[in-house]
């Protein structure tokens, strides 16, 4: 059976993908540093799956370690999570990003060089596209152009390097995931969004206000040219998205594969807070407030390559991870 390495197995997409790695009975470790993520996590999956992950807390960037990992266990493949990601941070402590994502990046590169190990799914990025002047974003577009952030540009830049490598080595197998915006939780309500930083993202801000831990949700603009005038995005559930990967596996082959991982459809923050009010039955409180600098207006996926070339598409609604997230927030 194949073993696969999940770096940073222990956040909010790389456990919902181990579960749906498990029902196709991969075997699975996890290595992660356990920065923004909490080992309790490993028994939620237990208790969804039936099994653990082994684990392994190493930090990308400690080099030693992790080859010493490759060393001692044969993995058939990398699913490579592992990141810092908050934007706003990254534009404060750039040379933190670029260190730990993508010098920690170099160094999992070469640890699977050194030990045979060819195949990797890299968790990609919408925010590689930059700010361009379409709304619908598809694979064909250039990347790296106008990003705003160096959250973003890391997320590039290790692209570049997987597509340099597979240049390097025929026998180098990667497929490149971009995400749009991940929402929703496990329907068990074991799992969710449960970052340990300061969220950048909508709705772990959102899930922040319903909790009282925060006030009130700052609407960024409501002057943008888009239908209601707020902010549009591709809000994706995290477990569609975890099937996305599985997909993803089913069809490597030697040298760089790259999808757009969305529904395809936009939705407006007036439209995600009005979803989340219908889920819950209650009102958010919420204010309008200036743009966030770097900010598009509209933003959602062509998901059509993914849909042609891997089976896959998404099923899931927005209404269906408000009513996941309700239930997650009612288990904490
Ligand atoms: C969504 C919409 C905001 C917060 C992120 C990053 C990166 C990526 C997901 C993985 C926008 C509005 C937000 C708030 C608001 N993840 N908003 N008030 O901006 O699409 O970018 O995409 O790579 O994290 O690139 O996601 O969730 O920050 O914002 O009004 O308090 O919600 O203006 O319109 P975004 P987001």
């Amino acid at each position: 059976m194949e073993r696969i390495l999940v770096t940073g197995g222990t956040g909010y997409i790389g456990s919902h993908t181990i579960i749906e790695l498990y029902k196709k009975g991969y075997e699975i470790d996890v290595l992660d540093n356990l920065f923004n993520s909490k080992i309790t996590v490993l028994d939620k999956i237990k208790e969804i799956c039936g099994k653990k992950p082994g684990f392994y807390k190493i930090d990308l960037c400690d080099f030693d370690a992790m080859n010493d990992l490759f060393k001692k266990n044969k993995y058939d493949l990398v699913m490579h999570f592992a990141g810092l990601k908050a934007v706003g941070e990254s534009v404060e402590k750039p040379l933190k990003y670029y260190e730990n994502n993508v010098g920690g990046t170099i160094n999992l590169l070469k640890c699977m060089q050194e030990n045979g190990v060819n195949k990797i799914i890299f968790s990609s990025s919408a925010t590689v596209y930059g700010d361009q002047s379409v709304s619908k974003f598809d694979e064909t577009l250039q990347t790296g152009v106008g990003i705003t952030n160096p959250y973003g540009e890391t997320k590039h830049i290790i692209e570049e390097m997987l597509k340099d490598v597979a240049e390097s080595d025929p026998k180098f197998e990667a497929v490149i995931l971009r995400y749009f915006n991940p929402v929703g939780n496990h329907p068990s309500g074991l799992l969710g969004e449960d970052p340990n930083d300061i969220p950048n993202n909508l709705m772990p801000i959102i899930m922040k206000v319903s909790r009282g831990e925060i006030a009130e949700l700052s609407v960024y603009g409501d002057d943008y040219p888009t239908e209601d005038g707020s902010g549009v995005r591709d809000y994706i559930h995290v477990v569609d998205l975890a099937k996305g990967h599985v997909a993803a596996i089913e069809h490597m082959k030697p040298g760089v594969l790259i999808y757009n991982l969305g529904t395809g459809k936009g939705t407006s923050v007036f439209e995600m807070i009005a979803a989340f009010e219908e889920a819950g039955k209650k009102k958010l409180p919420y204010k309008v407030v200036g743009r966030r600098a770097g900010d598009l207006a509209e933003m959602y996926a062509d998901p059509t390559k993914a849909k042609e070339e891997l089976g896959w598409e998404t099923e899931l609604t927005v209404g269906d991870a408000m009513r996941d997230t309700i239930r997650y927030l009612n288990s904490l």
